[in-house]
């Protein structure tokens, strides 16, 4: 970083206004508390309402990072990003497709609907990582497969151990019928790989919902995918190009459930919400950013989380169009 500051080549030459609004909108946006604590995940609705979270990293790895930075918080759905690369990097995307779309459902993240296919509509919703963990590595058993997923995140996060929430994952578990009921209908319409086992699926499903990580570490995972696949920390290459193409643009257009034409309309930028008020936001080439605020709007979204979204995208011009 020395080197290229001194030879002004930073991707954000002047970090230290980036920060200055970073620290300003934080101040702003702390004011709002409308939304609620997601509550049909009972162990879920115990986080501090008032936990309040930004970090930046840009993709040469300048960081910044505001308030609750340093806790940790499940990823949720969040976590749709990263199983959706997997299996792409698994299969390629011919493979992937023939098993979940990658038009937006235009509904909510649960809802009980499925493409004229019968396949879920894109990746980004729940019936869609249900199919992606379907998807992940099917030879391993259950310990390997969460290892190889957990993994992924501590690479993209530059090499930093991610955690696992067992109350939550089984807080999630025992009231999960609608995650139930999206499995059972799509084992019904024949949409899963063979050799698919349903509830060992699922419970994959829940466990990867279930990893958590600091704000800190998703804005460097965040980085990672803005840097085309490679940590702006380490230089690993975690993805290739083209799996993260395919995923900033199924995020752009379907990353934030039903808001999520009004999200690419104002914001313009790739992006994912998760119901624990982790927001993963991807500016292409240049930083990654994520925000925690776990008071949720009506469709599931982090009112901070968007709020900071809006007011980043008023000071920079970011917007992709
Ligand atoms: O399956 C669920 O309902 C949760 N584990 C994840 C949903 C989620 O995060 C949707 N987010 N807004």
């Amino acid at each position: 970083i020395i080197e290229r500051a001194a030879r002004g080549e930073l991707a954000v030459p002047d970090f230290p206004a980036l920060v200055a609004d970073v620290r300003r909108i934080h101040r702003e946006v702390r004011a709002d508390v409308r939304g609620a604590v997601a509550d049909y995940i009972p162990q879920l609705a115990r986080v501090e309402a008032d936990r309040f979270a930004i970090s930046v990293c840009t993709v040469d790895g300048q960081r910044f990072s505001i308030g609750d930075a340093g806790v940790r918080f499940c990823l949720q759905s969040v976590s749709k990003t990263v199983n959706y690369c997997l299996t792409l990097e698994e299969h390629g995307p011919d493979t992937v497709h023939r098993h979940v779309g990658r038009e937006p459902s235009g509904q909510g993240f649960n809802e009980l609907t499925f493409n004229k296919a019968g396949l879920p509509h894109n990746p980004m919703i729940n019936a869609g990582a249900i199919m992606s963990c379907a998807l992940i590595q099917q030879g391993l058993d259950a310990a390997d497969r969460f290892d190889f997923v957990a993994d992924a995140w501590r690479r993209l996060a530059g090499g930093r151990a991610v955690g696992f929430n067992n109350s939550v994952y089984l807080s999630e578990r025992t009231t999960a019928d609608r995650n139930f009921a999206l499995g059972y209908s799509m084992r019904e319409r024949g949409a899963f790989p063979p050799g698919t086992d349903l509830l060992d699926t699922l419970d994959f499903y829940f466990q990867c919902c279930s990893i958590e990580l600091t704000a800190r570490h998703l804005a460097i995972a965040a980085a990672s995918l803005a840097n085309a696949g490679v940590c702006p920390l380490t230089g690993d290459r975690v993805f290739s190009a083209g799996t993260v193409r395919h995923c900033l643009s199924l995020m752009s257009s379907c990353g934030m459930y039903d808001f999520s034409g009004e999200f690419a309309f104002t914001i313009g930028l790739p992006a994912k919400s998760g119901v624990s008020g982790a927001l993963m936001l991807v500016v292409p080439q240049l930083m990654g950013i994520a925000v925690w605020s776990p008071r949720l709007d009506a469709q599931g979204n982090s009112v901070r989380g968007i709020e900071v979204c809006r007011r980043l995208v008023d000071c920079y011009n970011v917007h992709t169009y």
